[in-house]
């Protein structure tokens, strides 16, 4: 272990300093009337080769109704980063200021750290300690080691226990992707016999709304768990904001635009005050940088992608104006306009400029949705067609990205993707359409966290239609855990035995193999 200490940090910490920050308050200790601050746990995100940020949210009262955590005005707090667990060899530390603006929430961007280890870290603030989280710094640059992935995406709190949570942190994973669905905006009827534990609110709306709704989620133990484990990198789907959103337009077309923007405005800002994100995510009113790329030393380049915020409307609006997905039927010619974009156009210029400089062994594109085209039955009218609010609503996009793979010849692609509640993997051919071009990259899919999945037997049905799908399941939850080297990606489709059940057991569901200059997944 490379155990590389900041020897000024060092000098500044010893002694006094070390033992009046921290040495005397149990994190549950309560100081001048206000109750633990840290009741939203700890994360650590996008790390880099010599750091990663921090992040914490004190909030005392975590579902005060005016979103403000129980706090009125500005904290300091302070962090500190070990290199050992026990927290004795204090490597960094500072005092950042947390302020009514954010949440009082706390994003550190730590630097100078050494790259390939773990380290721990811990706030301080209000007389009390926050709990210690582990994060890892990725490797050299230049490095071929190996990793320990997961991804995670589509956990309703009102569907069941995060289990695949606890169970993904049990593994110890290095860095763990969030695909998204990490809320959900929406409530069910507390009468729909789907409530199994309550939001206790309505539809999330205005900035309170969503601060609490993820305050709420941030509550729980196992995904408080898998957030002080590992380092994490979060993308989002739609149910951050609003179920199929897309870019400025609600799904309800009485929402004026405008309206919306506020909508999204606020739901962006929660997100960011949520999540371990460095400060070029910070939003700017309706709008906030999440697509990025992040370098696992020379194994694997993740590009990481936001499929929400700058897509075109759904193609094939139905006749009420609604923007919620549908199944559309082929002779809709929108679906074949080239000037519709899911990524924007911005970020597929980006996209294609980190397909062609990336000089990693293993290219994944880390996103929310299923890739693979799907054709599919209308579950009401039996119709066949494409979903719309999916890449098959984006099909020219789809197109250009999958020509960009083979133009720049990236090296053993393979997507991640989740929203769907099932478990995938696929092949991508260069031409999506004609299943006798060739394999240009894999896909895994994973099912949710709780979300309820797609009927099992009405798609099973479908599946001959689409012979590039070598793997569906939809009756489990869980998470998608992998085990990259060089020579192989390991993926295992993971399952608990009931969201229902706060003690649920894993299993390993299914479990494929990607060999290097060889697209498409092996089953084992
Ligand atoms: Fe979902």
């Amino acid at each position: 272990m490379n155990d590389a200490v900041d020897q000024g940090s060092r000098r500044v910490l010893s002694g006094l300093a070390v033992a009046t920050a921290f040495s005397i308050l149990s994190p549950f200790a309560r100081s001048a009337g206000v109750d633990y601050p840290f009741t939203l746990g700890v994360a650590s995100g996008d790390p880099l080769p010599d750091g990663f940020v921090i992040w914490t949210r004190l909030a005392p009262l975590f579902n005060a109704a005016d979103g403000s955590g129980g706090l009125k005005r500005a904290v300091p707090v302070r962090w500190r980063v070990a290199s050992d667990a026990a927290m004795t060899r204090i490597v960094k530390q500072g005092e950042v200021l947390a302020t009514e603006r954010f949440a009082h929430s706390v994003h550190v961007e730590v630097a100078g750290l050494a790259a390939g280890r773990p380290y721990w870290y811990q706030f301080e603030g209000l007389g009390a300690q926050s709990p210690v989280g582990q994060a890892r710094t990725t490797p050299p640059l230049q490095a071929m080691a190996s990793a320990r992935l997961g991804f995670v995406s589509c956990s309703h709190w009102e569907r069941g226990y995060f289990s695949a949570y606890r169970h993904l942190a049990a593994e110890q994973p290095d860095l763990v992707f969030f695909l998204g669905d990490y809320i959900y905006d929406s409530s069910y009827a507390v009468d729909s016999g789907k409530v199994f534990r309550a939001h206790g609110s309505g539809n999330a709306v205005s900035l309170s709304d969503y601060r609490n709704r993820y305050a709420l989620y941030k509550t729980d133990p196992d995904l408080q768990a898998l957030h002080a484990a590992a380092p994490s990198v979060a993308t989002w789907d739609d149910h951050e904001v609003q179920n199929d959103y897309a870019n400025r337009w609600s799904q309800d077309p009485k929402i004026p635009v405008a309206q919306f923007l506020q909508q999204r405005a606020a739901a962006y800002q929660a997100f960011y005050e949520h999540m371990p994100l460095r400060a070029s995510s910070v939003p700017k009113g309706p709008d906030m940088r999440i697509y990025r790329r992040l370098d696992y030393g020379r194994l694997a380049r993740f590009h990481v992608l936001d499929g929400r915020q700058y897509r075109s409307e759904q193609p094939c609006i139905q006749a009420n104006g609604s923007h919620q997905g549908h199944i559309a039927a082929n002779t809709c010619s929108d679906l074949r306009d080239l000037g519709r974009t899911m990524l924007g156009w911005q970020q597929e210029a980006w996209l294609d400029q980190g397909f062609a400089q990336s000089q990693a062994q293993w290219n994944v594109i880390a996103q929310d949705l299923l890739v693979a085209p799907l054709l599919q039955r209308d579950l009401s009218n039996h119709k066949v067609g494409h979903w719309t609010d999916g890449w098959d609503g984006y099909v020219a996009n789809r197109s250009r990205m999958l020509a960009s793979i083979g133009r720049h010849k990236v090296s053993n692609p393979v997507f991640w993707g989740g929203d769907i509640h099932s478990f995938w993997t696929t092949d991508l051919h260069a031409d999506a359409n004609n299943p006798d071009s060739p394999v240009i990259a894999t896909e895994f899919v994973g099912s949710s966290v709780t979300s309820d999945g797609p009927p099992f037997e009405a798609f099973s049905k479908i599946l001959p239609l689409n012979p590039h799908v070598k793997f569906f399941d939809s009756r489990q939850r869980g998470y998608v855990s992998v085990e990259l080297t060089a020579q192989k990606m390991l993926t295992n489709f993971r399952v608990i035995t009931d969201p229902r059940d706060p003690n649920a057991t894993v299993s390993t569901l299914k479990s494929f193999v990607v060999e290097p200059g060889r697209a498409g997944a092996i089953a084992v």
